[in-house]
Protein backbone atom coordinates (compact mmCIF):
# COMPACT_ATOMS: atom_id res chain seq x y z
CA UNK A 1 0.00 0.00 0.00
CA UNK A 2 1.44 3.29 -0.45
CA UNK A 3 0.75 5.31 2.28
CA UNK A 4 0.26 9.19 2.08
CA UNK A 5 1.41 11.22 5.33
CA UNK A 6 2.13 14.60 3.35
CA UNK A 7 -1.05 16.09 5.03
CA UNK A 8 0.67 15.06 8.80
CA UNK A 9 2.18 18.74 9.74
CA UNK A 10 5.93 19.00 9.65
CA UNK A 11 6.42 19.32 13.57
CA UNK A 12 4.25 16.31 13.75
CA UNK A 13 5.64 14.56 16.77
CA UNK A 14 6.33 10.47 16.38
CA UNK A 15 5.70 8.62 19.68
CA UNK A 16 5.43 5.46 21.51
CA UNK A 17 3.30 5.05 24.39
CA UNK A 18 3.39 3.08 27.99
CA UNK A 19 2.73 2.89 31.40
CA UNK A 20 4.14 2.00 34.44
CA UNK A 21 2.32 -0.99 36.16
CA UNK A 22 2.38 -2.48 32.59
CA UNK A 23 5.99 -2.81 32.67
CA UNK A 24 8.47 -0.95 35.25
CA UNK A 25 8.34 -4.35 37.35
CA UNK A 26 10.64 -4.02 40.51
CA UNK A 27 6.75 -3.51 42.66
CA UNK A 28 8.90 -4.00 45.77
CA UNK A 29 12.14 -1.60 45.45
CA UNK A 30 13.37 2.01 46.53
CA UNK A 31 10.51 1.95 48.55
CA UNK A 32 7.24 1.39 46.47
CA UNK A 33 4.00 0.14 48.34
CA UNK A 34 1.59 -1.48 46.77
CA UNK A 35 -0.94 -0.39 44.29
CA UNK A 36 -4.71 -1.53 44.04
CA UNK A 37 -3.00 -3.23 40.28
CA UNK A 38 -0.49 -5.28 42.50
CA UNK A 39 -3.80 -6.09 44.91
CA UNK A 40 -5.96 -7.01 42.01
CA UNK A 41 -3.60 -8.83 40.00
CA UNK A 42 -2.85 -11.16 42.92
CA UNK A 43 -6.72 -11.55 43.52
CA UNK A 44 -7.09 -15.26 42.50
CA UNK A 45 -9.23 -15.32 38.98
CA UNK A 46 -8.99 -11.77 37.81
CA UNK A 47 -6.15 -11.71 35.40
CA UNK A 48 -5.56 -14.38 33.39
CA UNK A 49 -2.70 -17.35 34.37
CA UNK A 50 -2.27 -15.13 37.38
CA UNK A 51 0.26 -12.73 36.16
CA UNK A 52 1.28 -9.89 37.95
CA UNK A 53 3.37 -6.70 37.28
CA UNK A 54 5.84 -8.16 39.65
CA UNK A 55 8.48 -7.92 37.23
CA UNK A 56 6.55 -7.48 33.60
CA UNK A 57 9.66 -5.55 31.53
CA UNK A 58 12.23 -5.22 34.51
CA UNK A 59 11.91 -1.38 32.90
CA UNK A 60 12.81 -0.16 35.94
CA UNK A 61 16.40 -1.89 35.14
CA UNK A 62 16.59 -1.31 31.77
CA UNK A 63 15.91 2.76 30.80
CA UNK A 64 19.24 2.62 28.64
CA UNK A 65 18.59 -0.53 26.42
CA UNK A 66 14.77 0.93 26.37
CA UNK A 67 15.71 4.40 25.56
CA UNK A 68 18.24 2.80 22.75
CA UNK A 69 14.96 0.71 21.41
CA UNK A 70 13.07 4.17 20.95
CA UNK A 71 16.73 5.79 19.72
CA UNK A 72 16.21 2.79 16.80
CA UNK A 73 12.52 3.40 16.18
CA UNK A 74 13.60 7.60 15.90
CA UNK A 75 10.88 8.61 18.60
CA UNK A 76 10.25 12.16 18.66
CA UNK A 77 8.59 11.75 22.12
CA UNK A 78 8.15 8.84 24.55
CA UNK A 79 4.17 9.17 26.50
CA UNK A 80 4.91 7.08 29.91
CA UNK A 81 2.99 7.10 33.71
CA UNK A 82 4.29 7.82 37.06
CA UNK A 83 3.35 5.49 39.74
CA UNK A 84 2.06 7.28 42.45
CA UNK A 85 3.07 4.17 45.08
CA UNK A 86 6.66 5.09 44.01
CA UNK A 87 6.33 8.47 44.10
CA UNK A 88 3.95 9.14 47.31
CA UNK A 89 3.94 5.21 48.42
CA UNK A 90 0.76 6.41 51.33
CA UNK A 91 -1.01 8.17 49.11
CA UNK A 92 -0.70 11.50 50.75
CA UNK A 93 1.95 12.33 53.17
CA UNK A 94 5.61 11.21 52.92
CA UNK A 95 7.34 11.68 49.79
CA UNK A 96 9.54 8.91 48.81
CA UNK A 97 12.73 10.53 47.43
CA UNK A 98 14.22 7.01 45.62
CA UNK A 99 11.17 7.00 43.90
CA UNK A 100 10.82 10.30 42.63
CA UNK A 101 14.46 9.97 41.58
CA UNK A 102 13.90 7.07 39.03
CA UNK A 103 11.58 9.04 37.00
CA UNK A 104 14.19 12.45 37.45
CA UNK A 105 17.06 10.26 36.03
CA UNK A 106 14.30 8.69 33.09
CA UNK A 107 13.78 12.33 31.89
CA UNK A 108 17.10 13.12 31.74
CA UNK A 109 18.24 9.72 29.90
CA UNK A 110 15.06 10.68 27.61
CA UNK A 111 16.41 14.88 27.04
CA UNK A 112 19.89 13.06 26.55
CA UNK A 113 18.20 11.04 23.50
CA UNK A 114 16.99 13.59 21.94
CA UNK A 115 13.55 12.40 23.06
CA UNK A 116 10.55 14.47 24.54
CA UNK A 117 9.15 13.00 27.54
CA UNK A 118 5.17 13.00 27.97
CA UNK A 119 4.63 11.96 31.05
CA UNK A 120 0.85 11.04 32.21
CA UNK A 121 0.55 10.84 36.25
CA UNK A 122 -2.24 8.49 36.69
CA UNK A 123 -2.18 5.39 34.52
CA UNK A 124 -4.68 3.49 37.05
CA UNK A 125 -2.19 2.44 39.99
CA UNK A 126 -3.60 4.08 42.70
CA UNK A 127 -1.63 3.37 46.06
CA UNK A 128 -3.56 0.90 47.98
CA UNK A 129 -3.04 2.79 51.21
CA UNK A 130 -5.27 5.19 49.52
CA UNK A 131 -7.93 3.17 47.73
CA UNK A 132 -8.32 1.83 51.20
CA UNK A 133 -9.28 5.26 52.83
CA UNK A 134 -12.23 4.92 49.88
CA UNK A 135 -10.24 5.31 46.85
CA UNK A 136 -11.78 7.85 43.67
CA UNK A 137 -15.28 7.57 45.15
CA UNK A 138 -14.16 10.27 47.65
CA UNK A 139 -13.00 13.32 47.38
CA UNK A 140 -9.90 13.03 49.37
CA UNK A 141 -8.52 11.00 46.84
CA UNK A 142 -8.71 13.85 44.37
CA UNK A 143 -7.14 16.08 46.70
CA UNK A 144 -4.12 13.50 47.58
CA UNK A 145 -3.80 13.30 43.69
CA UNK A 146 -3.55 17.12 43.43
CA UNK A 147 -0.60 16.90 46.50
CA UNK A 148 1.13 14.37 44.25
CA UNK A 149 0.78 16.17 41.22
CA UNK A 150 2.33 19.43 42.93
CA UNK A 151 5.52 17.64 43.79
CA UNK A 152 6.19 15.91 40.87
CA UNK A 153 5.53 19.11 38.76
CA UNK A 154 7.90 20.75 40.98
CA UNK A 155 10.67 18.16 40.98
CA UNK A 156 10.44 17.86 36.76
CA UNK A 157 8.91 20.99 35.28
CA UNK A 158 12.14 22.26 34.85
CA UNK A 159 12.60 20.00 32.18
CA UNK A 160 8.90 18.54 31.36
CA UNK A 161 6.56 20.84 29.36
CA UNK A 162 3.95 18.40 27.71
CA UNK A 163 1.78 16.92 30.75
CA UNK A 164 -1.37 14.47 31.15
CA UNK A 165 -3.12 14.11 34.12
CA UNK A 166 -5.20 10.84 33.86
CA UNK A 167 -5.35 7.88 31.47
CA UNK A 168 -8.34 6.93 30.50
CA UNK A 169 -10.82 7.96 33.41
CA UNK A 170 -13.43 5.80 31.50
CA UNK A 171 -11.76 2.75 32.63
CA UNK A 172 -10.69 3.66 36.29
CA UNK A 173 -14.40 4.07 36.61
CA UNK A 174 -16.91 1.83 34.79
CA UNK A 175 -14.49 -0.81 34.15
CA UNK A 176 -12.89 -0.67 37.76
CA UNK A 177 -16.20 -0.06 39.51
CA UNK A 178 -19.12 -1.10 37.34
CA UNK A 179 -17.69 -3.67 35.25
CA UNK A 180 -15.17 -5.31 38.04
CA UNK A 181 -12.70 -6.55 35.41
CA UNK A 182 -10.32 -3.72 36.33
CA UNK A 183 -8.82 -2.93 39.99
CA UNK A 184 -10.12 -2.20 42.04
CA UNK A 185 -12.50 -4.44 41.19
CA UNK A 186 -16.33 -2.66 42.12
CA UNK A 187 -19.45 -3.83 40.56
CA UNK A 188 -21.32 -0.40 42.14
CA UNK A 189 -22.79 1.95 40.01
CA UNK A 190 -22.91 4.62 42.67
CA UNK A 191 -19.76 3.80 43.28
CA UNK A 192 -18.59 4.01 39.64
CA UNK A 193 -20.43 7.70 39.36
CA UNK A 194 -18.80 9.15 42.40
CA UNK A 195 -15.27 8.02 40.96
CA UNK A 196 -15.62 9.27 37.44
CA UNK A 197 -16.92 12.81 39.33
CA UNK A 198 -13.29 12.19 41.54
CA UNK A 199 -11.40 11.63 39.05
CA UNK A 200 -12.54 14.73 37.13
CA UNK A 201 -12.03 16.80 39.75
CA UNK A 202 -8.66 15.71 40.25
CA UNK A 203 -8.08 16.22 37.02
CA UNK A 204 -9.14 19.82 37.44
CA UNK A 205 -6.84 20.09 40.57
CA UNK A 206 -3.67 18.66 38.82
CA UNK A 207 -4.26 21.06 35.79
CA UNK A 208 -3.78 24.14 38.50
CA UNK A 209 -1.05 22.50 40.14
CA UNK A 210 1.18 21.69 37.06
CA UNK A 211 0.59 25.27 35.91
CA UNK A 212 1.48 27.00 39.50
CA UNK A 213 5.04 25.07 39.44
CA UNK A 214 5.56 24.68 35.42
CA UNK A 215 4.81 27.99 33.25
CA UNK A 216 4.93 26.69 30.17
CA UNK A 217 3.50 23.86 31.22
CA UNK A 218 1.25 21.80 27.82
CA UNK A 219 -1.61 20.16 29.94
CA UNK A 220 -3.99 17.43 28.54
CA UNK A 221 -6.08 14.49 29.97
CA UNK A 222 -6.23 11.07 27.85
CA UNK A 223 -9.47 9.85 26.99
CA UNK A 224 -10.33 6.67 25.04
CA UNK A 225 -13.57 7.62 22.88
CA UNK A 226 -15.28 5.36 20.57
CA UNK A 227 -18.36 6.18 17.81
CA UNK A 228 -20.84 4.37 19.06
CA UNK A 229 -23.09 3.18 16.01
CA UNK A 230 -26.93 1.47 16.45
CA UNK A 231 -27.15 -2.02 15.30
CA UNK A 232 -30.27 -1.19 13.32
CA UNK A 233 -32.35 1.97 12.14
CA UNK A 234 -35.24 0.24 14.76
CA UNK A 235 -35.92 3.12 17.22
CA UNK A 236 -34.81 1.03 20.01
CA UNK A 237 -31.59 0.88 18.97
CA UNK A 238 -30.71 4.20 18.05
CA UNK A 239 -31.31 5.49 21.44
CA UNK A 240 -29.62 3.05 22.50
CA UNK A 241 -26.00 4.44 20.64
CA UNK A 242 -26.74 7.57 22.36
CA UNK A 243 -27.08 6.59 25.73
CA UNK A 244 -23.96 4.20 24.74
CA UNK A 245 -22.44 8.26 23.36
CA UNK A 246 -23.47 9.11 26.31
CA UNK A 247 -21.96 6.61 28.89
CA UNK A 248 -18.80 6.48 26.64
CA UNK A 249 -17.85 9.85 24.77
CA UNK A 250 -20.20 12.57 26.22
CA UNK A 251 -19.79 11.65 29.68
CA UNK A 252 -15.70 12.24 29.44
CA UNK A 253 -15.93 15.35 26.96
CA UNK A 254 -18.72 17.72 27.91
CA UNK A 255 -17.31 18.31 31.79
CA UNK A 256 -13.56 19.41 31.25
CA UNK A 257 -15.12 21.20 27.96
CA UNK A 258 -17.57 23.58 30.48
CA UNK A 259 -20.70 21.90 29.62
CA UNK A 260 -21.19 20.12 32.61
CA UNK A 261 -22.67 16.60 33.07
CA UNK A 262 -25.20 15.22 30.15
CA UNK A 263 -28.73 15.43 31.65
CA UNK A 264 -29.51 11.95 29.63
CA UNK A 265 -27.04 10.35 31.35
CA UNK A 266 -28.15 11.93 35.23
CA UNK A 267 -31.32 10.75 34.64
CA UNK A 268 -30.28 7.10 33.43
CA UNK A 269 -27.63 6.64 36.18
CA UNK A 270 -29.60 8.21 39.24
CA UNK A 271 -26.84 9.32 41.32
CA UNK A 272 -26.24 12.50 42.87
CA UNK A 273 -23.08 13.62 42.23
CA UNK A 274 -21.01 15.28 44.98
CA UNK A 275 -20.43 18.77 43.45
CA UNK A 276 -19.22 21.57 45.68
CA UNK A 277 -19.03 25.46 44.64
CA UNK A 278 -16.62 26.06 42.12
CA UNK A 279 -15.39 21.87 41.52
CA UNK A 280 -17.51 22.52 37.89
CA UNK A 281 -14.78 25.50 36.94
CA UNK A 282 -11.94 23.52 38.07
CA UNK A 283 -12.57 20.71 35.85
CA UNK A 284 -13.62 22.61 32.89
CA UNK A 285 -10.20 24.29 33.40
CA UNK A 286 -8.55 25.51 30.20
CA UNK A 287 -6.18 22.77 28.54
CA UNK A 288 -3.56 22.72 25.68
CA UNK A 289 -4.39 19.68 23.97
CA UNK A 290 -6.69 16.49 24.20
CA UNK A 291 -5.22 13.48 24.05
CA UNK A 292 -7.10 10.93 22.07
CA UNK A 293 -7.14 6.82 22.37
CA UNK A 294 -8.61 4.96 19.81
CA UNK A 295 -8.71 1.27 19.65
CA UNK A 296 -12.12 0.48 18.25
CA UNK A 297 -16.20 1.15 17.89
CA UNK A 298 -18.77 0.17 19.39
CA UNK A 299 -21.92 -1.06 17.48
CA UNK A 300 -25.09 -1.32 20.29
CA UNK A 301 -28.28 -2.78 20.55
CA UNK A 302 -31.12 -1.70 23.14
CA UNK A 303 -30.87 -3.99 25.84
CA UNK A 304 -33.27 -3.04 28.92
CA UNK A 305 -32.68 -6.04 31.01
CA UNK A 306 -28.61 -4.85 30.52
CA UNK A 307 -26.17 -3.40 32.64
CA UNK A 308 -25.85 0.62 32.77
CA UNK A 309 -26.41 2.20 29.97
CA UNK A 310 -28.98 -1.02 28.71
CA UNK A 311 -26.92 -1.71 25.67
CA UNK A 312 -25.37 -4.83 24.15
CA UNK A 313 -22.43 -4.82 22.10
CA UNK A 314 -23.54 -6.44 18.75
CA UNK A 315 -20.56 -8.64 16.81
CA UNK A 316 -20.64 -7.23 13.05
CA UNK A 317 -19.60 -10.46 10.85
CA UNK A 318 -16.82 -10.91 8.41
CA UNK A 319 -14.59 -8.03 9.96
CA UNK A 320 -10.89 -8.18 10.63
CA UNK A 321 -10.27 -8.42 14.56
CA UNK A 322 -7.61 -7.98 16.55
CA UNK A 323 -6.45 -10.76 19.30
CA UNK A 324 -8.00 -8.65 21.57
CA UNK A 325 -11.25 -10.02 19.40
CA UNK A 326 -11.11 -6.02 18.59
CA UNK A 327 -12.50 -4.67 15.26
CA UNK A 328 -9.99 -3.12 12.64
CA UNK A 329 -12.00 0.27 11.92
CA UNK A 330 -9.45 2.94 11.13
CA UNK A 331 -12.60 5.17 9.59
CA UNK A 332 -13.33 5.52 13.78
CA UNK A 333 -10.53 7.27 14.22
CA UNK A 334 -11.08 9.86 11.81
CA UNK A 335 -14.52 10.40 12.85
CA UNK A 336 -13.45 10.86 16.55
CA UNK A 337 -10.79 13.60 15.20
CA UNK A 338 -12.93 15.57 13.62
CA UNK A 339 -15.67 15.41 16.11
CA UNK A 340 -13.20 16.80 19.01
CA UNK A 341 -12.39 19.58 16.46
CA UNK A 342 -16.57 20.07 15.18
CA UNK A 343 -17.91 19.43 18.24
CA UNK A 344 -15.56 20.10 20.81
CA UNK A 345 -13.49 22.74 19.41
CA UNK A 346 -10.31 21.31 19.68
CA UNK A 347 -7.21 23.13 19.12
CA UNK A 348 -4.94 20.78 19.78
CA UNK A 349 -4.98 16.75 19.49
CA UNK A 350 -2.47 13.67 19.92
CA UNK A 351 -3.16 10.40 18.99
CA UNK A 352 -1.86 9.55 22.92
CA UNK A 353 -2.92 5.47 22.33
CA UNK A 354 -3.96 3.11 19.05
CA UNK A 355 -2.27 -0.01 18.29
CA UNK A 356 -3.45 -3.76 18.24
CA UNK A 357 -2.52 -7.32 19.70
CA UNK A 358 -1.43 -10.27 17.67
CA UNK A 359 0.05 -13.62 18.38
CA UNK A 360 3.80 -12.73 17.80
CA UNK A 361 6.39 -15.25 17.74
CA UNK A 362 10.28 -14.74 17.05
CA UNK A 363 10.66 -16.70 14.23
CA UNK A 364 13.37 -19.27 13.43
CA UNK A 365 15.22 -16.05 11.44
CA UNK A 366 15.21 -14.55 14.97
CA UNK A 367 12.37 -11.71 13.90
CA UNK A 368 9.13 -11.56 14.02
CA UNK A 369 6.88 -10.92 11.32
CA UNK A 370 3.57 -8.74 12.16
CA UNK A 371 2.44 -7.80 8.85
CA UNK A 372 -1.62 -7.67 10.17
CA UNK A 373 0.16 -5.20 12.69
CA UNK A 374 2.20 -3.10 9.89
CA UNK A 375 -1.07 -2.92 8.15
CA UNK A 376 -3.02 -1.60 11.41
CA UNK A 377 -0.58 1.02 11.78
CA UNK A 378 -0.32 2.46 8.13
CA UNK A 379 -4.73 2.43 7.95
CA UNK A 380 -4.63 4.75 11.09
CA UNK A 381 -1.69 6.85 10.21
CA UNK A 382 -3.68 7.24 6.80
CA UNK A 383 -7.12 7.64 9.19
CA UNK A 384 -4.93 10.43 11.23
CA UNK A 385 -4.06 11.87 7.53
CA UNK A 386 -7.42 12.04 6.19
CA UNK A 387 -8.79 13.66 9.49
CA UNK A 388 -5.66 17.16 9.41
CA UNK A 389 -6.77 17.02 5.56
CA UNK A 390 -10.76 17.41 7.20
CA UNK A 391 -9.44 20.35 9.60
CA UNK A 392 -8.23 18.16 12.81
CA UNK A 393 -5.55 19.98 14.35
CA UNK A 394 -3.66 16.60 15.23
CA UNK A 395 -0.08 17.18 16.54
CA UNK A 396 1.45 13.91 16.85
CA UNK A 397 0.75 9.96 17.28
CA UNK A 398 1.69 7.55 20.15
CA UNK A 399 1.51 3.90 19.17
CA UNK A 400 0.45 1.69 21.73
CA UNK A 401 3.30 0.18 22.68
CA UNK A 402 6.42 0.41 22.40
CA UNK A 403 7.01 -3.05 24.05
CA UNK A 404 4.70 -5.86 24.51
CA UNK A 405 3.58 -5.37 28.16
CA UNK A 406 1.09 -6.52 31.39
CA UNK A 407 -2.00 -6.02 29.51
CA UNK A 408 -4.26 -5.62 32.64
CA UNK A 409 -6.73 -8.48 33.21
CA UNK A 410 -5.56 -10.07 30.17
CA UNK A 411 -1.66 -10.69 31.48
CA UNK A 412 1.05 -11.36 29.23
CA UNK A 413 -1.44 -13.22 26.67
CA UNK A 414 -1.75 -10.43 24.47
CA UNK A 415 1.17 -8.51 22.77
CA UNK A 416 0.57 -4.64 21.34
CA UNK A 417 4.57 -3.98 21.52
CA UNK A 418 6.23 -2.46 18.14
CA UNK A 419 9.12 -4.32 19.88
CA UNK A 420 8.66 -7.82 21.00
CA UNK A 421 9.52 -8.79 24.81
CA UNK A 422 10.88 -12.42 25.82
CA UNK A 423 9.41 -12.33 29.46
CA UNK A 424 12.02 -15.48 30.31
CA UNK A 425 15.08 -13.58 28.99
CA UNK A 426 13.81 -9.85 28.55
CA UNK A 427 15.15 -10.43 25.46
CA UNK A 428 13.67 -7.02 23.00
CA UNK A 429 13.57 -7.52 19.15
CA UNK A 430 12.26 -5.13 16.95
CA UNK A 431 9.16 -6.37 14.90
CA UNK A 432 8.36 -5.78 11.21
CA UNK A 433 5.94 -3.09 12.53
CA UNK A 434 8.34 -1.30 14.42
CA UNK A 435 10.99 -1.43 11.22
CA UNK A 436 8.27 0.03 9.72
CA UNK A 437 7.45 2.86 11.58
CA UNK A 438 10.78 3.90 11.89
CA UNK A 439 10.89 4.03 7.90
CA UNK A 440 7.79 6.22 8.07
CA UNK A 441 9.23 8.27 10.44
CA UNK A 442 12.24 8.79 8.35
CA UNK A 443 10.74 9.15 5.23
CA UNK A 444 8.53 12.01 6.99
CA UNK A 445 11.44 13.96 8.91
CA UNK A 446 12.80 13.81 5.12
CA UNK A 447 9.98 15.68 3.70
CA UNK A 448 9.24 17.90 6.27
CA UNK A 449 13.50 18.72 5.86
CA UNK A 450 13.22 18.99 2.01
CA UNK A 451 10.26 21.02 2.24
CA UNK A 452 12.10 23.62 4.81
C1 LIG B 1 -5.76 1.15 26.87
C2 LIG B 1 -4.83 1.39 28.02
C3 LIG B 1 -3.46 0.84 27.82
C4 LIG B 1 -3.47 -0.48 27.09
C5 LIG B 1 -4.32 -0.42 25.86
C6 LIG B 1 -4.36 -1.68 25.06
O1 LIG B 1 -7.08 1.13 27.32
O2 LIG B 1 -4.71 2.76 28.29
O3 LIG B 1 -2.83 0.77 29.07
O4 LIG B 1 -3.83 -1.48 27.95
O5 LIG B 1 -5.61 -0.06 26.20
Amino acid sequence: MTLDLSALPDGFVWGAATAAYQIEGAVAEDGRAPSIWDTFSRTPGKVANGDTGDVACDHYHRVPEDIGLMGRLGLDAYRFSLAWPRVMPQGGGPVNPAGLAFYDRLVDALLEAGITPFPTLYHWDLPQAQQDRGGWPERETALRFAEYAAVVAERLGDRVTHWATLNEPLCSAWIGHLQGVMAPGLTDLKAAVRASYHLHLGHGLAVQALRAAVPNAQVGIVNNLSPCEPASDRPEDVAAALRSDGHTNRWWLDPIHGRGYPEDMLELYGVELPVQAGDMETIAAPLDWLGLNYYFRDIVADDPAGPVPHTRAVRVPDVRRTAMDWEVHAGGLERLLLRLTEEYGARKIYVTENGSAYEDRVGPDGQVHDPERTAYLEEHLAACARAVRGGAPLAGYFAWSLLDNFEWAYGYDKRFGLVHVDYETQRRTVKGSGRRYADIIAAHRARARSAA
